[in-house]
C-alpha cells in the first residue's frame, strides 16, 4: 500500500505566510469594508525596472526567430548571466568563479533542495528567530527529530537565540551542528554582522568541518561598512554556500530568479560539492528560463543598476518612516538601518499573535508574528517596507493612534 512521508505530518499545518494570508482572507469575509494595508510577507510593489522589462520583451522577440529561438538551456544558467554575476562580485572585492554559479529561478527552492548533498543525519543549526523556510525544509527531509508545542522547538536542530540581549546576532552553537544557517541581513530581525563577526563563523565551520548555508538576500539594504557576501572573509570557499535572491532587490518574487554560489573548493568526504549540484539540477531541473535570465541580465547593467538603486531607495524611505514612526510611539524598534524589515517588540506584553489580530482588527494593518519565526521571536512583530509609500505611511498613522 502507498504510505504517505510522515514528514508531512509533523509540519504546522500551513506555512507561516500562507496562514497570514488565510486569517486575513478569513477577517475580510467578515469585515467586507476594511481597507487593510498589508506589511505582512515581504513581498514587493514598486514595479519591474524598465530595463529587465525591456530585456525580456526583445528575449520573447528572438523566441520568434528560427535562428535565435531557444529551447532547453544549461543546467547551470546562461554563461552571459553567470558572467555578469561574477563580475558583480568583482565589483566588491569578491572573488566568485563563473563555474562557482548555478542561476535559479528563486533562491527559496535552493535552499530547500541544498539539503539533498547531505546526509540524513545531518545535524543542522539555526538562528532563533529564523526563516521559517529552512527549518520547514529539513523537517521535510526528516532531519529534525520530534515538535515540542510547549517549547516550539524541534528536538534535533541546535537553534541559536537572537534576543536583544546579543544585539540579534546568534553566538556559535553550543552543540555541534554540520549545517549552520545563516541570513544577514537578517530575516526576520533586521540584524546585520560584522566583518569580524562573520570572520568568526568562518573560522569555526573551517575548523569543525562545518558547512555554512548563507542567505544573502537582503544585501542590496545595507547602508554601513558591513559584508555583503560571506566570500568577504577569509577561508570562506572551503566552508560556505551562499544564495542571493533578486526578489527584494530588482522586484522579482513574482517572476522568479537568483542564484545559488557553491565553490569549487568546497568539499565534503572529498567530494566537490559544485559537481554533485551539478548532477542533481541536471537530473531534476532544466534551469531557468531564457527570458527571465535575460531580464536579470539586464540588472546588472548600468541602467539596471541605476534602477535598482531607486527601488532600494524607495523601500528604505518606507523602513525609516515605520521604524521613527513607531520609535515616536514609544515602541521598542529594531532593523530598518540595513534591512526592508523592522522587528518591534509587541506592547502590553502581548503575544506575537495577540498582536497579529489586534493590529488586524483595531487598525487593519497585516504583519508578521514574530512567534511564527521561532520561539524567541515571541513578544515580538516584523513589519515590512515592502509596501507603497502611502501604504506605509497609512499604517504607521494607524498605529500610532492604537498604541
Ligand atoms: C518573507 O516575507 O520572509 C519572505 O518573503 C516570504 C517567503 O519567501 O516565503
Amino acid at each position: 500500500m502507498t504510505k504517505i512521508n510522515e514528514n508531512f505530518l509533523k509540519l504546522p499545518k500551513n506555512y507561516l505566510f500562507a496562514e497570514i494570508g488565510n486569517r486575513v482572507e478569513a477577517y475580510k469575509k467578515s469585515n467586507t469594508k476594511a481597507d487593510i494595508l498589508k506589511l505582512g510577507i515581504g513581498d514587493v510593489t514598486r514595479p519591474l525596472p524598465k530595463s529587465v522589462v525591456k530585456e525580456m520583451q526583445m528575449a520573447c522577440e528572438e523566441m520568434l526567430d528560427i535562428n535565435k529561438f531557444k529551447g532547453y538551456g544549461p543546467y547551470e544558467g546562461y554563461e552571459f548571466l553567470r558572467k555578469a554575476i561574477s563580475d558583480d562580485y568583482a565589483k566588491r572585492n569578491t572573488k566568485v568563479e563563473i563555474n562557482e554559479i548555478f542561476v535559479n529561478d528563486g533562491a527559496k527552492a535552493d535552499t530547500a533542495n541544498i539539503l539533498e548533498l547531505f546526509n540524513n543525519n545531518t545535524k543542522i543549526a539555526v538562528c532563533d528567530p529564523v526563516y521559517p523556510v529552512y527549518v520547514d525544509s529539513n523537517a521535510l527531509a526528516g532531519r529534525t527529530g520530534e515538535f515540542n508545542s510547549s517549547t516550539g522547538k524541534w528536538s534535533k536542530v541546535v537553534y541559536m537565540p537572537c534576543t536583544k540581549e546579543n544585539n540579534f546576532n546568534p553566538e556559535l552553537p553550543k552543540e555541534k551542528a554540520d549545517l549552520i544557517y545563516l541570513c544577514f541581513p537578517n530575516n526576520p530581525t533586521g540584524s546585520m554582522i560584522s566583518k569580524k563577526d562573520l570572520q568568526k563563523w568562518v573560522d569555526y565551520a573551517n575548523e569543525n568541518g562545518c558547512i555554512i548555508l548563507y542567505d544573502a538576500a537582503y544585501e542590496a539594504y545595507i547602508t554601513e561598512n558591513l559584508p555583503h557576501s560571506i566570500y568577504e572573509c577569509n577561508g570562506a570557499k572551503t566552508c560556505a554556500i551562499e544564495f542571493k535572491s533578486f526578489s527584494k532587490d530588482a522586484g522579482f518574487t513574482g517572476i522568479r530568479s537568483g542564484y545559488t554560489v557553491i565553490p569549487n573548493e568546497l568539499k565534503v568526504e572529498g567530494h566537490q560539492l559544485n559537481q554533485l549540484w551539478l548532477r542533481r539540477q541536471s537530473t531534476k531541473y532544466n534551469g531557468a528560463s531564457y527570458i527571465i535570465q535575460r531580464g536579470a541580465f539586464a540588472r546588472f547593467s548600468e541602467e539596471g543598476r541605476k534602477e535598482v538603486k531607486e527601488i532600494i531607495s524607495y523601500y528604505q524611505q518606507n523602513a525609516k518612516v515605520i521604524f521613527n514612526g513607531l520609535k515616536d510611539a514609544g515602541l521598542e524598534v529594531y532593523g530598518a538601518v540595513n534591512s526592508p524589515y523592522i522587528w518591534l517588540k509587541t506592547p502590553n506584553n502581548m503575544s506575537s499573535w495577540e498582536f497579529f489580530d489586534f493590529l488586524l482588527d483595531k487598525a487593519n494593518v497585516v504583519g508578521t508574528p514574530g512567534s511564527g519565526f521561532g520561539p524567541s521571536g515571541e513578544g515580538y512583530f516584523r513589519l515590512t517596507s515592502f509596501g507603497t509609500k502611502e501604504t506605509t505611511e497609512k499604517a504607521v498613522e494607524r498605529i500610532k493612534k492604537l498604541i
